[in-house]
């Protein structure tokens, strides 16, 4: 028998407190209208102070090992995939590990910004196939609110908080990894960035005068190899999976923004509209864990029939892109 890593279940964790377009009217110089028709984004959700990436993550976690019937003692290693890690160290996986309770599970924080997710997916795809471990739990969690600029009007009405989990295993029924194609390209690194707080430039009092442990875009850049980026990811995923357009049921894009979305979406004329599946209206940017939230959601609320494909697709810093083709078992 051909051995398949499998997505046997998933969950997510969104935090209660929501931030709207209106809200930011009161607190930057912009409007409603902008940020929906720019974006397509009317609210995001906004972690507690004394919620961390690691809490969010957990809740994720624990929902998608039920989701798989699995305990979290059969857990043999977990990845975290985070831009916004509790602190440098430890890592958030050890603290994930702790608070779940698989003292067994080895645990490793991955840096891949958005795509974080999908490169997360791809090593545990790897792990599972190559027969090292049976079990692996992908989370991806992101407290972005503690990274964004609320005074930076062309930054601040994107980002949101929120965690995302997949069990990935070799055994049981769920979602198989068919196929996963990543991308990087250092050359464009600061495009996206995050200046402060790291080796380069320690945090100290010139790094928060000058805001540097925020988040800093160059947005139409970014949209721009974001378009080109995920379509060319989606396309190659298809080909080294030998696999039609016509064939996928659901493509889930990196919720980042909806005219990028909606731009990706032109490029793949035989998918209709109604099967590019969107949180991004009520979510905001979530960054590694949008894709993750967005299959969740869509598992929880959609029937997908054995032998469906699902495309998922993402792009952030680095700069970095994938696409993963799943095929329902
Ligand atoms: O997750 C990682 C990947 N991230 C992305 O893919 C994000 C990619 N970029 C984007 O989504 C878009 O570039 C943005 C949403 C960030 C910006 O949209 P845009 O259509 O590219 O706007 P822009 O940056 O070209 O700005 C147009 C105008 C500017 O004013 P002027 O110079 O034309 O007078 C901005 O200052 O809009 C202004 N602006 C705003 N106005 C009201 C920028 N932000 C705002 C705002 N409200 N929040």
């Amino acid at each position: 028998m051909i051995k398949k890593a499998k997505i046997t279940g998933t969950g997510s964790y969104l935090p209660e407190r929501v931030l709207t377009n209106q809200d930011l009217e009161k607190m930057v110089d912009t409007t409603d209208e902008w940020i929906v028709s720019r974006t397509g984004m009317k609210e995001r959700r906004i972690a507690r102070p004394d919620e961390f990436s690691s809490h969010m993550g957990a809740a994720a976690a624990l929902k998608a090992l039920a989701a798989a019937h699995l305990d979290a003692s059969q857990v043999d290693f977990i990845l975290v995939a985070t831009l916004t890690p509790d602190c440098p160290i430890p890592s958030t996986a050890c603290l994930i590990q702790k608070m779940i309770g698989a003292p067994q599970a080895g645990a490793v924080d991955i840096s891949a910004a958005c795509t974080g997710g999908l490169y997360a997916l791809s090593l545990a795809r790897a792990l599972i196939l190559s027969g090292t471990y049976k079990n692996v739990l992908v989370i991806c969690s992101e407290k972005l609110s503690s990274f964004t600029d609320y005074t930076d009007r062309s930054t601040c009405v994107l980002f949101g908080d929120g965690a995302s989990a997949y069990v990935v295993s070799s055994e049981g029924r769920g979602l198989a990894i068919e196929q996963i194609q990543l991308g990087a390209d250092g050359e464009q690194a600061e495009l996206l960035v995050i200046p402060g707080g790291g080796c380069r430039q320690p945090t100290s009092a010139v790094t928060i005068e000058n805001r540097l442990h925020f988040i800093k875009m160059s947005g139409n850049e970014v949209f721009k190899h974001a378009v080109r980026r995920m379509e060319a990811a989606c396309k190659e995923c298809l080909d080294a999976a030998d696999c039609k357009e016509e064939e996928i049921s659901w493509l889930i894009p990196h919720q980042a923004n909806v005219r990028i979305i909606d731009a990706i979406a032109k490029r793949f004329p035989h998918l209709p509209g109604d099967r590019i599946y969107k949180t991004v209206h009520k979510y905001g940017n979530t960054s590694a864990s949008s894709c993750g939230i967005a299959l969740d959601e869509l598992l929880k609320t959609h029937t997908v029939h054995p032998g469906e494909k699902i495309l998922l697709t993402a792009f952030g810093s680095g700069l970095t892109w994938g696409a993963a083709l799943l095929r329902a078992e």
